[in-house]
């Protein structure tokens, strides 16, 4: 870690900061024209001279604020060509934004994350829904510590994207990230048919948006409804905030036939750090780290966990054991903890887990029956459980009835399973195990909130409700995986048992193996680390892909079906799913002893088979497996040492991550990529809007302009 990192870091709060550059920039999505414009709150010179007002004052405390100053003092004198100054006034824009601290109560969004919005839930017409997401790195304290966050408008969990099945969705996202930041916004669990360019994922279907730039994503939402999530798609990002609710709503859902719901709820979940995410990243990459310093590859610990964004955090005398200063961050001891408020019927709330490490036990005091209806946008038949394991990325709809309760507040619990990950972690997180390992919230059935809940959205209300049998499964999985049935039945996409195997099935393993001096984790034989100046994408378009001989670097593989690197950089794994709509299989394997979240982009996979051991040439003796109407969902739980086996159809031409989706792994190598019908894909590319095209290249500052193949003539 740099110095200079350092003292970022410790940048105190800000609130000698007099500017208020930022409008509220909530959305109002019925009228996208009261957008405030960017441009004019850029040119307003009596901002300027608040800028260097302000530089002076704080050029004694900090070393962020001025080095932006200076930066954009230089650009304006420099720069006399038209382009130079939106570039300057971008500069200028995210110098403001930087300095500025969020509050709690523009932080977290009560009126999104209760789904108070109005919303009309309706089939049959489609509309446009636009957003527009400025991405500015914030101040701000979740938890009672200071951090600095990357946050959309302002917002952490990011502004809620609401529609309907079958709306198109139109976000132009706006980087106004210092540090020359890119970034990229995924969204988890939308298929992106026939838009894999729309994905999200830097290196693979695009470059990072530069710092200064937008890029504006456009998709529509095909036959799914349900809970889904975006995020940040480039390096840990996500991990300081950068995601946001996606609710996709369905008149025609499937729902339990007796049920009448009355309201519903976000519940976003996940671990926090007290240390900023690049700098915990750069520590665990090395062969030592600052928690871990004789042994490579150990994952920070959260410091705290958040629910709907909020973390009570009283004792600012326990240190982080992953802060990267000898100096403590700045803490307020803050005991806010989100506030659900009920309603008298049934209410649906909808659990997302936006961890970087954890999976969580989700659970509810004075409430042993909870109903899960929904598993990562498939309705399934009610299951009535204690408690909800969530892993990374994962998504559950739960009715919460209030029948048997009085006025009053429990306490929602999110608790790491320990004996998944300390014993992996040779050191302790003290800050962690002063709330049991715990992150909590309350579900208020208080008159107060059953008519005006949006009055208050979290609360120093101290938790009444007591849970003394709190009893947290330690077996790492999922529900078991022949439990839930999907209520629209599809059975197992049958498989073609011929010889050689269909040029569709593959089987990966995944181990953690030192590479010299550093940990890293290899998928089959191979690390990834992402493209920097240039996609998957963008090279697959020049290449052949021959089903016969599937190589271009003479390096014929004996298995077809197998690992091989086509044209690609030596650090990338792309295995080829040639045959159109017809049915993939892909056995997952596990060498490590740890579970791991495993997430599928571009499709909704069938679990079809698991077991301990390996699963190899097409089978293990020990493997279970369900054909008849197999779960499906895009987010599943490997339980270490073990198999699972996903089935789903080629119907969806493009490139698509499969990957753990721990923060730390996926940056360690854990991630390879589908590259679905080839030729079918240039096709789409080819015939894609060619100034889209054209701007995303452009990210790509080591690309060559494109051949006119792939151009439109
Ligand atoms: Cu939730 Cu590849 O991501
Ligand atoms: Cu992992």
């Amino acid at each position: 870690m740099s110095g200079t990192d350092s003292q970022s870091l410790l940048r105190p709060p800000a609130s000698n900061i007099i500017f208020d550059s930022e409008k509220d920039r909530g959305l109002d999505r019925a009228d996208t024209d009261s957008i405030s414009s960017v441009e004019d709150e850029k040119h307003d010179p009596d901002e300027y001279v608040k800028l260097q007002t302000t530089e002076q004052e704080l050029s004694t405390s900090t070393d962020q604020q001025p080095k932006v100053t200076k930066e954009h003092l230089a650009c304006q004198r420099i720069c006399l060509g038209f382009g130079c100054i939106f570039l300057c006034a971008f500069i200028l824009v995210a110098s403001c934004l930087i300095g500025h601290d969020i509050s709690l109560d523009k932080l977290v969004n009560i009126t999104e994350l209760n789904l108070e919005t109005g919303f009309k839930v309706e089939a049959g017409k489609q509309r446009l829904r636009e957003y527009e997401f400025d991405v500015t790195h914030r101040w701000a304290a979740p938890s009672g510590v200071w951090k600095k966050m990357m946050l959309v408008n302002g917002q952490s969990p990011g502004p809620l994207i609401e529609v309907n099945t079958g709306d198109i969705v139109r976000v132009k996202v706006n980087n106004y990230l210092s540090g020359g930041e890119s970034t990229t916004i995924h969204w988890h669990g939308i298929h992106q048919r026939n838009t894999t360019w729309m994905d999200g994922v830097a290196g693979i279907s695009q470059c990072g948006i530069p710092p200064g730039k937008s890029f504006t994503y456009e998709f529509e939402i095909i036959d799914q409804r349900g809970t889904f999530w975006y995020h940040a798609h480039s390096k840990v990002q996500y991990t300081d905030g950068l995601y946001g609710p996606i609710i996709v709503h369905d008149p025609d859902e499937k729902l339990p036939s007796d049920t009448d719901i009355a309201a519903e709820r976000i519940v976003f979940m996940g671990g926090s750090f007290h240390a900023y995410g690049e700098d915990l990243l750069e520590s665990y990459l090395q062969p030592s780290s600052k928690w871990a310093p004789s042994m490579p590859g150990v994952e920070p610990l959260p410091d705290v966990i958040l629910i709907n964004g909020l973390a009570p955090f009283t004792n600012c005398s326990l240190t982080s054991s992953t802060w990267p200063s000898s100096k403590p961050p700045i803490c307020d001891p803050s005991p806010r903890r989100y506030m659900t408020p009920m309603t008298n019927g049934t209410t649906r709330l909808r659990l997302i887990n936006h961890s970087s490490f954890t999976s969580l036990y989700f659970t509810i005091d004075s409430h042993p029956h909870l109903t899960i209806i929904e598993i990562d946008g498939v309705e399934v038949a009610p299951i009535t459980v204690p408690g909800v394991y969530l892993n990374i990325g994962q998504r559950y709809s739960i009715l919460v009835s209030p029948t048997h309760h009085p006025a009053g507040s429990f306490a929602m619990r999110a608790t790491i399973p320990k004996s998944c990950f300390l014993p992996y972690v040779p050191y302790t997180s003290s800050i962690l195990e002063s709330v049991n390992h715990q992150g909590t919230a309350l579900l208020s059935y208080s008159p107060d909130h059953l008519n005006s809940s949006s009055s208050s959205s979290s609360s120093v209300l101290p938790i009444t409700s007591q849970n003394p049998n709190l009893n947290i499964p330690q077996n790492c999985t999922d529900l078991p995986f022949s439990l839930p049935v999907p209520l629209r039945a599809i059975p197992a996409y049958p498989l073609d048992e011929t010889h050689p195997p269909s040029k569709n099935t593959h089987e990966i393993n995944f181990q953690f193996q030192q590479a010299g001096p550093v940990n890293r984790i290899f998928i089959n034989r191979t690390s990834y680390s992402p493209l920097p100046n240039t996609t998957q994408l963008w090279l697959s378009l020049s290449q052949t892909f021959d089903d016969n001989n599937n190589n271009n670097n003479n390096n014929p593989d004996p298995d077809p079906g197998g690992y091989n690197n086509y044209g690609f950089p030596l650090n990338q794994q792309v295995l080829l799913l040639p045959e159109a709509d017809k049915t993939v299989q892909v056995a997952i394997n596990s060498r490590d002893v740890m579970e791991h979240p495993f997430h599928l982009h571009g499709h909704t996979f069938q679990i079809v088979a698991w077991g301990p051991g390996e699963f190899t040439a097409g089978s293990n003796p020990n493997t279970t497996w369900n054909l008849e109407n197999p779960m499906r969902r895009d987010t599943l739980t490997i339980p270490g040492l073990s198999h699972v086996v996903i089935r789903f159809l080629a119907d969806n031409p493009g490139i698509w991550a499969l990957h753990c989706h721990v923060a730390w792994h996926m940056e360690a190598g854990m991630l390879i990529t589908f590259l679905e019908r080839p030729n079918d894909l240039k096709r789409l590319v080819h015939d894609m809007d060619p100034s889209i095209r054209e701007l995303s290249r452009s990210f790509c500052s080591g690309e060559k302009p494109p051949k006119t193949k792939s151009q439109k003539t």
